[in-house]
């Protein structure tokens, strides 16, 4: 049995009560296992292995392979995509630009919507069906919109997107619509959008699923699973995620946490957190210790241009507890070690950079020594945002305040004449 717990006061809640912060002191809500599970390490480690021969969906899944650690009944009804089951890359050339002997990626960009929110909204709009809701929603820098309007979709919800005008890439938006999410753009920031929908939730029978909603963190907490079994169940030194509206990295607390718990994991895993620049009032909480929500929060990484997160305080536990950091990267940073990452076959999207430019920060401060074993989180796929790429490459990216950003493994697009010879002297350096 679950139950919902706030992380403050401690206050229960059952698990069937939409309510996404505690009523009493307004905090956000943990779910916790409150009776004891049957099964030990080694036996959930067979079962686990054994559900990756099967053909049930349910057991597909990379999220309810998992399903001891969810709260849910067998019975439920899954609304699932097959998400999860993310590939773990080796990445040499990443490694050798931050000054490790290896480093590997978890790309979440794998999933089916192209994000790691898959993970979670699986989880959030399979609680939305057994509360019977009718409407769910979300604010959304794109992602969380892309995934919620096809989880929506498959579970035959209307679903509703807040986004901020102007700020969302093309190809985020061009999922929600397709899937036949409503979609509407408000005048603002991210975080406005945030707190109108919030207060909507408050008021009106729609279903929010941002990760303010502990079930979304339910799911995403898989991926830690996901990630231990793929390392044959040895934990890495250290994990590196980015840091937007902070619900992920609240997770991979809750997941190795719960790991180490259940004697699945030995080892504690430092997770560290990476902001962008422009947009890091988490960071500047470590540096100051006040929280204090940046009002006009700007970086080319729009995913995470986000100054008011929602979650900090459960991922300040995350960092806490496993004796991680937190520190920001430039905007030249992040591009930079984009397009190293792609130059590994691999890419992402800018967001997704911010990790490896922070780890190569963290070795030359001597916080993750070369030999140490690390993880970054790549939360989405390449494809999320081709224009920043295209731009980079022609040397074209400017920064939020018009600075120009250096296209330093540029690769330009070269025109040649439709002649065999020029086609040859093109490639003549290659
Ligand atoms: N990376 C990507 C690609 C994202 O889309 C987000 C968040 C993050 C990192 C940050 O994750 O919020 O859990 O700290 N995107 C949200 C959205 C805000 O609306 O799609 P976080």
């Amino acid at each position: 049995m679950f139950i919902q717990r706030c992380i403050n006061c401690a206050t229960e809640f059952d698990l069937d009560e939409r309510i996404y912060v505690c009523s009493h002191c307004g905090d956000l809500l943990d779910i916790e296992r409150v009776e004891p599970l049957a099964e030990g390490p080694d036996e959930l480690r067979a079962i686990w292995s054994d559900r990756l021969k099967s053909s049930d969906a349910h057991d597909r899944s990379g999220v309810w392979r998992f399903r001891e650690f969810l709260p849910f009944a067998s019975d439920v009804q899954v609304v699932s995509l097959g998400e999860g089951n993310t590939p773990l890359y080796d990445a040499p050339r990443s490694a050798e630009y931050c000054g490790l002997t290896s480093l590997k990626l978890k790309h979440q960009g794998n999933n089916p919507t192209g994000s790691f929110k898959d993970t979670g909204m699986t989880v959030a709009v399979t609680q939305a069906l057994s509360l019977r809701m009718h409407l769910v929603a979300c604010a959304s820098t794109g992602n969380t919109a892309a995934s919620l309007a096809a989880y929506a979709a498959r579970a035959r919800m209307a679903c509703a997107i807040l986004v901020p005008e102007g700020q969302v890439s093309d190809a985020k938006l061009a999922q929600a619509l397709d899937y036949g999410a409503k979609v509407l753009e408000i005048e603002g920031n991210f975080d406005v959008c945030m707190r109108v929908i919030k207060e909507l939730a408050e008021q009106s029978s729609l279903y929010l699923v941002n990760s303010i909603n502990s079930f979304r963190i339910e799911g995403q907490k898989t991926v830690a699973f996901e990630l231990a079994e793929q390392l044959g169940w040895q934990s890495p030194d250290h994990l590196v995620v980015p840091g937007g509206n902070l619900g992920n990295s609240s997770a991979f607390g809750k997941g190795l946490r719960e790991m180490l718990e259940h004697g699945l994991t030995r080892k504690q895993t430092r997770i560290s957190v990476i902001q962008a620049e422009g947009a890091a009032p988490f960071a500047r909480f470590y540096d100051s210790g006040q929280f204090v929500v940046e009002k006009q929060p700007h970086t080319l990484a729009t995913a995470i241009k986000i100054g008011a997160p929602v979650s900090w305080k459960k991922a300040s536990r995350a960092v806490n507890e496993t004796g991680g950091c937190v520190i920001t990267v430039s905007e030249q940073e992040i591009a930079d070690a984009k397009a190293t990452i792609g130059r590994d076959g691999i890419g992402c999207e800018p967001a997704s950079a911010t990790t490896v430019a922070g780890i190569r920060k963290l070795v030359i401060d001597g916080f993750i020594k070369k030999d140490e074993r690390v993880v970054a989180v790549l939360t989405g796929h390449l494809l999320k945002d081709t224009d920043y790429v295209i731009k980079y490459h022609s040397q074209t990216l400017t920064t939020p305040d018009h600075k120009l950003i250096r296209g330093t493994f540029g690769n330009a697009i070269t025109r040649v004449a439709a002649r065999p010879c020029a086609i040859e002297s093109a490639l003549k350096n290659l």
